[in-house]
C-alpha cells in the first residue's frame, strides 16, 4: 500500500492536467476545478486517504460497492495471480475462476440451481436481464411481451434502457423513452402515494393493486418483466414490508410477468443478507448484480436467472441467448470476486452488516429531535438515509434557495466523512466490517453537519 503524500506542486500539476482533459462522471467541471479535485492514494478498511495526506471515512463505501472495504491484500492477490496466469482466454471458452464463481453465487443464492451470466457492471446487467425476460416470454408462449414495468425514480443505470427504466429524478433527459417502459409509483412511507396516515401495509396493498391495474390495462400478453431494487436508494430508501413484496411477487405470477430484482446495490450482503429479496422470503425469477460482487476491486457485473429461466434458453438453435458483451465475465475480475467472497464469509460482513445496521439506525434515530430532519429510515443492513427538509410538519423539501448537495459534502468532510451523496438525503452506505465506534464518528459527524447547516441558515 502506497502511503506517498504528493507535494504541492505535484498536486497543482495533477489538478490543472485533470481541468484540460479529465471529464468526470456526473459532475459539473466547473465545480470540481473550483472546489479542488478531490483524488485519493490508499486506503484501509473504511478509511482511504488523500493525496494531500488527509484520511477520510468512507460513508457511501466508494459508489454504493466498497463492502469488503478497502486494502484487501487477499483479492488484489487473486486478481494478479490471474492476470498474470492468463489474462484472458480465447473465445468462446471461460476459466476455472469464472466456472467457480457461478458456483459460489449459486451456494448463496435462494435458488440453488440458478446460472449466471456475467456482464461488465450494473447498467449491462440490466439490459441483459430485460433482454433475457424478452426472450424467455417468446419462448414460453407470450411473442407480444416485450413491456418492462419498473418504478418511477428508480435507477437503473446509465445506458439507454436502464435509464429508461428508471428515469431518476437526477437523470438528463433524453427524449423519449425506450417503447415499452411503463412505470408505477414507489412505495414510500414518508410521503404515501394515497392520503390519510396509512400504514405500511395499507400503502402496500395500494401499491400492489396499481401493479396488477397496470398490468390489465397494458394487456398482460404483452408485458414481459417487472423490475425493482429490494431498496432504491435514488428515490430515498424506503423500505417496504413483506406484504408489499410477497404481493408484488403474486401478481407477477399470476399474469406471467416475470420478476427482476435489481440487487445492483443490495447484492451481496448490504442488507444484511446475501441478497435483498431475502430480507422479504421473495423469489425472484431474474436478480441483476454488480458493484459489491467485487467490492469493486475491478468491474463485474452478474445476472443470475433462475432455474426456471435458465432452462428456457437450453435447447437448440431458437433457444440461443445471442447476447455477448466482450468483457463481461473477464477472469481477472471473476478471480478477484471469488476472493471477496471469501473475505467477507471469513470476516462475517454479511451478519456484521445485519448487526452493525441495528446499531446505525438506533444511533440515527437520535436526529429526528433536529428541526431540519424529516425522516430516517434504514434498519436492515448498512443501508440508511436521513432526509433534510425545510417544514417538518408540512414535509416540504429545501428548494433552489439553498445547494445542500454541495454544503452539506463540505460540512462533513470537515468533520472527516466522505459522502458524495448527501443534501436532503444523506446517504449512508459504509463498508460491511464497520465497527461501533467507526458508526459513532459516523453519527456525531452528520450531527455537526446539521448543526453547520442550521446556522450557515439562520445566519442566510
Ligand atoms: C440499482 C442499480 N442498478 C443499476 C445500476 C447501474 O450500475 P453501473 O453504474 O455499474 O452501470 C446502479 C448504479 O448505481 C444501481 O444502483
Amino acid at each position: 500500500m502506497t502511503d506517498k503524500i504528493y507535494s504541492g506542486e505535484e498536486i497543482e500539476e495533477l489538478r490543472s492536467l485533470a481541468a484540460d482533459h479529465l471529464f468526470m462522471h456526473a459532475m459539473q467541471t466547473n465545480d470540481w476545478i473550483k472546489g479542488g479535485l478531490q483524488m485519493f492514494v490508499s486506503g484501509n478498511g473504511c478509511w482511504v486517504n488523500d493525496v494531500e495526506g488527509q484520511k477520510y471515512l468512507d460513508m457511501m463505501g466508494g459508489l454504493w460497492y466498497k463492502s469488503a472495504g478497502y486494502g484487501q491484500q487477499k483479492i488484489a492477490d487473486a486478481a494478479y495471480k490471474q492476470i498474470s496466469d492468463l489474462s484472458s482466454p480465447p473465445a468462446y471458452s471461460t476459466t476455472p475462476s469464472t466456472v467457480k464463481l457461478s458456483a459460489e453465487i449459486a451456494s448463496l443464492y435462494q435458488d440453488k440451481k440458478c446460472r449466471t451470466f456475467f456482464t461488465s457492471g450494473g447498467s449491462e446487467s440490466v439490459e441483459t436481464a430485460v433482454k433475457m425476460a424478452k426472450k424467455y416470454q417468446q419462448l414460453n408462449g407470450k411473442p407480444k411481451a416485450f413491456k418492462i414495468i419498473s418504478r418511477r425514480f428508480s435507477y437503473h443505470g446509465s445506458t439507454a434502457m436502464a435509464v429508461s427504466l428508471g428515469r431518476a429524478s437526477y437523470s438528463d433527459p433524453m427524449g423519449p423513452e425506450v417503447a415499452g417502459v411503463v412505470y408505477v409509483p414507489h412505495y414510500d412511507s414518508y410521503r404515501p402515494p394515497i392520503p390519510g396516515n396509512p400504514s405500511p401495509d395499507q400503502i402496500s396493498e395500494w401499491l400492489v393493486k396499481e401493479l396488477e391495474t397496470t398490468i390489465i390495462h397494458n394487456d398482460p400478453d404483452t408485458v414481459a418483466a417487472f423490475i425493482a431494487e429490494p431498496v432504491s436508494t435514488s428515490s430515498g430508501i424506503h423500505l417496504a414490508p413483506e406484504s408489499y413484496w410477497q404481493g408484488i411477487r403474486e401478481i407477477t405470477k399470476k399474469y406471467g410477468v416475470l420478476m427482476i430484482a435489481d440487487e445492483v446495490i443490495t447484492g451481496y450482503g448490504r442488507l444484511g443478507e446475501w441478497f435483498g429479496t431475502m430480507v422479504w422470503d421473495v423469489k425472484p425469477d431474474i436478480t441483476t448484480t454488480a458493484k459489491a460482487l467485487t467490492s469493486g476491486y475491478i468491474p463485474l457485473g452478474a445476472v443470475i436467472a433462475s432455474e426456471k429461466v435458465a432452462n428456457a434458453f437450453i435447447g437448440g438453435k431458437k433457444e440461443t441467448f445471442s447476447h455477448l458483451l466482450t468483457f463481461g465475465g473477464h477472469p481477472v475480475a471473476t478471480a478477484a470476486a471469488l476472493a471477496n467472497l471469501e473475505v467477507m464469509k471469513e470476516q462475517q460482513m454479511v451478519k456484521n452488516s445485519k448487526d452493525m445496521g441495528t446499531y446505525l439506525i438506533e444511533r440515527l434515530e437520535d436526529l429526528r429531535e433536529f428541526k431540519h430532519v424529516g425522516d430516517v429510515r434504514g434498519g436492515k443492513g448498512l443501508l440508511a438515509v436521513v432526509e433534510l427538509v425545510k417544514n417538518k410538519k408540512s414535509k416540504e423539501k429545501f428548494g433552489d434557495e439553498i445547494d445542500l448537495y454541495s454544503l452539506m459534502p463540505k460540512f462533513l468532510r470537515d468533520k472527516g466523512l466522505l459522502s458524495y451523496r448527501a443534501g436532503d438525503m444523506i446517504s449512508i452506505c459504509p463498508p460491511l466490517m464497520i465497527n461501533k465506534d467507526e458508526i459513532d464518528f459516523i453519527v456525531e459527524g452528520i450531527k455537526a453537519s446539521i448543526e453547520d447547516l442550521e446556522s450557515h441558515l439562520s445566519s442566510n
